[in-house]
């Protein structure tokens, strides 16, 4: 299927949705360029759900669908100065064959058009609450045709969250997003094999001023750059040591030494698709005796939960099947003494393993790292559950897993120091994360190009 038909039938699915609903009209801006400092702009990203619908990147478009199907786009004019400084622009005329939609005008034209699209028409779609600004604009269009309610023309008297149909859409990958989903994987998994061995190298044969965080983040973004990815998916995370606690930490400037640990969490965007994987090994590439048994803790819970992701699962039995592991770690290591914590279940009772495991297992993964889609079935009731402390409250079951659906797998373990923590385990942050595709059969990792287990990461990083 040609790329733009992939597109077109998304845009036709809206349609059917907005047609579903009795009518109406879906709008779309996609994201703004935003200055960094005087004259100079961030790198600029499209709006992953703008992007979904067109595959187009452009900044300052818009596009339009309606009930019926007939799609339009909005989009900067030809312009042969700003063409020479900043790029060639698509423009208008060429879009319709381009892009796949049935009309196209200039950005330019957007006041001017948008209140005829919108006349008389059942309900109007937008995002709600993702771009600033835009409620107000879409109000100004509709006092417009409100302004002719005595010719007979009515602005659309429902507003519905577009986002509420497209979530849905893209929770469920098809194959062109399935294909570009592995080939990020593949990158970044490379990037990963290359910041291990280039740890334990530069570590073997001391640099001056030492090995550094921010080292490690150059081999990564070197990596994910030459084979073609954009962007960085998220900002890396490139640990040293006692750093990889900070669940948060961003790449800096620590040093890595012989005998601690590196937690790199880092994964390439490709073709505006995320990938999402951390990987915990010796700087110098031997685990020591404390390092290794809380590491095969972690890769013993991983395993545990990408038992638990298959058809049928809910999102949240992965997370149950790591914790379960994990909590079991705990107790065994004295993390959490027996005498004082009990069993497992007293443990997962009481909430005591967030001293160490503070975080949930999984998110949804995409277009976004952290991508949109219900985390909780739809059409279920809500029924009695636990809040994150442990509270009572009323919630719907979380969703069942579908082929399709892609989710993280990213246990760990965070161990700061205390007054009645083992010493030997002080400052050990492990995690392990993955990108997993549910399947009809149980799930595919498209991470695992890079290794997890302790031996094969010793391997490796010995070579
Ligand atoms: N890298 C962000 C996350 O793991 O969720
Ligand atoms: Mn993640
Ligand atoms: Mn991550």
């Amino acid at each position: 299927m040609s790329t733009t038909t992939i597109y077109q039938k998304r845009r036709a699915a809206v349609a059917r949705a907005l047609k579903a609903a009795g009518g109406g009209i879906a709008l779309l801006p996609t994201a703004r360029e935003y200055p960094r400092n005087r004259d100079t702009d961030f790198p600029y990203r499209h709006d992953s759900y703008f992007y979904y619908l067109t595959g187009f990147d452009e900044p300052e478009a818009w596009l339009a669908i309606e009930a019926s199907g007939k799609t339009t786009l909005f989009c900067r004019p030809k312009d042969l100065e700003r063409e020479i400084w900043d790029g060639i622009r698509l423009g208008p005329k060429a879009a319709p064959a381009q892009l796949g939609v049935d009309a196209a005008f200039s950005t330019d034209a957007l006041d001017d058009k948008m209140p005829a699209l919108l006349t008389n028409q059942k309900s109007v779609w937008f995002p709600f609450a993702t771009h600033e600004g835009l409620g107000a604009r879409v109000d100004g269009w509709l006092d417009k045709v409100r302004a002719r309610v005595r010719l007979g023309d009515e602005p659309p008297p429902i507003q519905h969250d577009l986002c509420v149909v497209l979530d849905e859409m893209r929770l469920f990958k098809d194959s062109h997003e399935i294909a570009i989903l592995r080939r990020a994987g593949k990158i970044s998994a490379g990037a990963h094999v290359r910041a291990m061995q280039t740890s334990a190298a530069m570590l073997r044969k001391p640099v001056k001023g030492g090995l550094r965080e921010y080292h490690l983040e150059a081999e990564l973004l070197h990596e994910f750059r030459r084979h073609g990815s954009q962007f960085p998916a998220y900002t890396s995370i490139v640990a040293a040591g006692a750093n990889a606690c900070v669940l948060h930490y961003r790449a800096g400037d620590a040093e890595l030494k012989a005998g601690e640990l590196c937690l790199i969490d880092a994964g390439c965007e490709l073709d505006g698709y995320a990938s999402d994987i951390t990987r915990t090994f010796p700087a110098d590439g031997k685990f020591t005796p404390a390092q290794r048994r809380l590491y095969d803790i972690v890769v013993e819970s991983q395993y545990a939960a990408v038992k638990a992701t298959k058809l049928g699962k809910r999102f949240n039995d992965p997370h149950e099947a790591a914790l379960r592991v994990l909590v079991e770690g705990m107790l065994d290591t004295g993390l959490l003494p027996k005498a004082k914590h009990g069993k497992v279940d007293d443990v997962l009772e009481s909430g005591a393993y967030r001293q160490f495991y503070m975080h949930r297992t999984s998110h949804w993964m995409g277009m976004d790292v952290h991508d949109c889609g219900d985390y909780t079935e739809p059409g279920s009731k809500p029924r009695a559950d636990k809040d994150a402390m442990g509270q009572p409250i009323m919630r719907k079951p979380s969703r069942i897993l579908r082929p399709g659906m892609v989710l993280t797998i990213e246990p760990g373990l965070y161990v700061r120091p205390g007054k009645n923590v083992p010493k030997e385990f002080w400052n050990i942050g492990i995690r392990i994360e993955d990108d997993a595709l549910v399947t009809a059969k149980g799930c595919e990792l498209m991470t695992r190009g890079v290794p997890v287990d302790g031996d094969e990461i010793e391997a490796l990083m010995a070579g």
